[in-house]
């Protein structure tokens, strides 16, 4: 029996390494993959996320678009970082999928009715907002779901998009605080630093993925725009993929270094901390821990999870 999962995302170019990974992963079947604006426009998430699924090429799970736009915020898109169609600017489109024409989070909500309670796994890779609003159309369906694992906040290290905040928490705060407080019980957060340091793809293992094959290739040269930056930030190769990390933690438990649950605060101010999130690391708050982080993974076995599931 496959553990089913549904995969929420804005692809740009670490969700689709991200995607990848779950597609090639025999013990998990992708029921259905809804989308969101972030990195880049809805539309463009959509486009990213079929081709992506094109390029797998295993089996093609029904994509639906939800969001495309913030709850109570503007939209930033992450060019800089991955590119203006978030996909390293290579003009790659999708050839013969197409998306579904019904509402992605009315689709996500449908599917946990349908399958059998706590079976389902759902993994967010971009800001909430489709999360949150499933949960406010029907919480008690959103609550069906086994796990919610989101690439999101800064773990316990430092951020990168202010000195406190991770992208996809603060390209929508609102969002986040809403799924942080719905009470869900098994809701794990995968911070942006358990894909730093000891996790960075160092050369030789982006040389290891992008000879192994076409999606090799594909995953690695579409990341050309962080290749580039990181190039400029740490003079060599790296790279730190944010979602790949969270997928591998959800997929692939065994890579887990350090997780403990929290009392978690979304700080939505409109002040240098907006889309911070507070971790009560040492229970000031003397509140009742609400959320998961995944701080850490353990090198060796995130990255033979990559090169088992990347290089084909
Ligand atoms: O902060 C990194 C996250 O923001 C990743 O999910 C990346 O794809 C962007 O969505
Ligand atoms: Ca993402």
């Amino acid at each position: 029996m496959k553990q089913k999962i549904i995969i929420d995302t804005d692809c740009g170019s670490d969700d689709a390494m991200a995607i990848a990974m779950a597609m090639n992963d025999a013990k998990y079947e992708v029921l259905m993959i809804s989308t969101v604006a972030g990195n880049v426009t809805l539309d463009q998430a959509t486009d990213n996320t079929l081709l992506t699924l094109e390029k797998v090429n295993t089996y093609f799970p029904p994509v639906y678009k939800g969001c495309a736009t913030m709850l109570n915020k503007k939209l930033f898109y992450a060019y800089e970082t991955h590119g203006n169609d978030g996909m390293g600017d290579y003009g790659y489109k999708p050839t013969y999928l197409k998306c579904n024409k019904d509402n992605g989070i009315l689709k996500m909500l449908e599917v946990l009715e349908k399958e059998p309670n706590k079976t389902i796994d759902i993994i967010a890779l971009g800001p909430l907002t489709n999360i949150a609003v499933a949960f406010k159309l029907n919480p008690d369906s959103m609550n069906r779901a086994r796990n919610i694992y989101v690439m999101g906040t800064s773990g316990l290290g430092v951020g990168n998009v202010s000195p406190v905040a991770e992208f996809n928490i603060w390209q929508d705060p609102e969002a986040a605080k809403a799924v942080v407080e719905s009470g869900f019980p098994n809701l794990y957060f995968i911070g942006w630093d358990a894909c730093l340091d000891d996790n960075m793809l160092d050369k030789d293992d982006i040389e290891r993925i992008s000879t192994s094959g076409e999606l090799g290739k594909f995953v690695i040269e579409i990341n050309r725009k962080l290749l580039e930056i990181n190039y400029e930030r740490f003079s060599g190769e790296f790279l730190d993929m944010a979602d790949p990390a969270a997928m591998a933690a959800a997929l692939h438990p065994e890579c887990i270094d350090k997780c403990k649950k929290y009392y978690c605060e979304v700080d939505t101010s409109k002040g240098p901390s907006e889309g911070s999130v507070l971790i009560d690391v040492n229970e000031f708050s003397g509140k009742e821990p609400n959320a998961y982080i995944i701080s850490h993974l353990i090198p060796s076995e995130y990255k033979n999870y990559l090169f088992k599931t990347l290089c084909k």
